[in-house]
């Protein structure tokens, strides 16, 4: 059920009506999340509270904020490493991950 919605999600979010394309989205930004935010914020993004590391599966941010928030960083959130060396694609496949995949679990 939750695969379901996630690509009917992602479907929607890519507007591209391949499906296969859409699950090799979700893939990518899982494996992503797992080499490049799992360290810190833990695979069910619950973070990691006495070292300071807050959950970001329930973040108010937008999808769109996200991405930006992993590429260039954000003034509110300045504790964050950015990561530069991804491409806009995927630094877009970690957020839609984190907030359609481990935000609805
Ligand atoms: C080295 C540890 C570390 C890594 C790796 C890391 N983060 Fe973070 N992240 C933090 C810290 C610390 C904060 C809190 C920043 C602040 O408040 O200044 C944060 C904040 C966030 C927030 C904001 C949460 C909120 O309050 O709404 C999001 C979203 C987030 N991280 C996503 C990610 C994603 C996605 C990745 C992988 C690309 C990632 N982080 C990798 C340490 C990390």
């Amino acid at each position: 059920m939750g695969k379901v919605l996630l690509t009917v999600l992602l479907l929607g979010l890519f507007g591209c009506t391949d499906k296969k394309q859409a699950t090799t989205d979700v893939q990518n930004g899982n494996e992503l999340y797992s080499m490049y935010c799992a360290s810190c914020h833990k695979e069910s993004g619950n973070g990691q509270f006495l070292a300071g590391i807050p959950r970001n599966r329930d973040t108010q941010y937008s999808v769109n904020e996200v991405s930006d928030l992993i590429r260039v960083g954000h003034q509110d959130k300045p504790s964050m490493p950015t990561f530069s060396q991804l491409t806009p694609a995927q630094a877009y496949a970690i957020a839609a991950y984190l907030k359609y995949k481990l935000g609805s679990e």
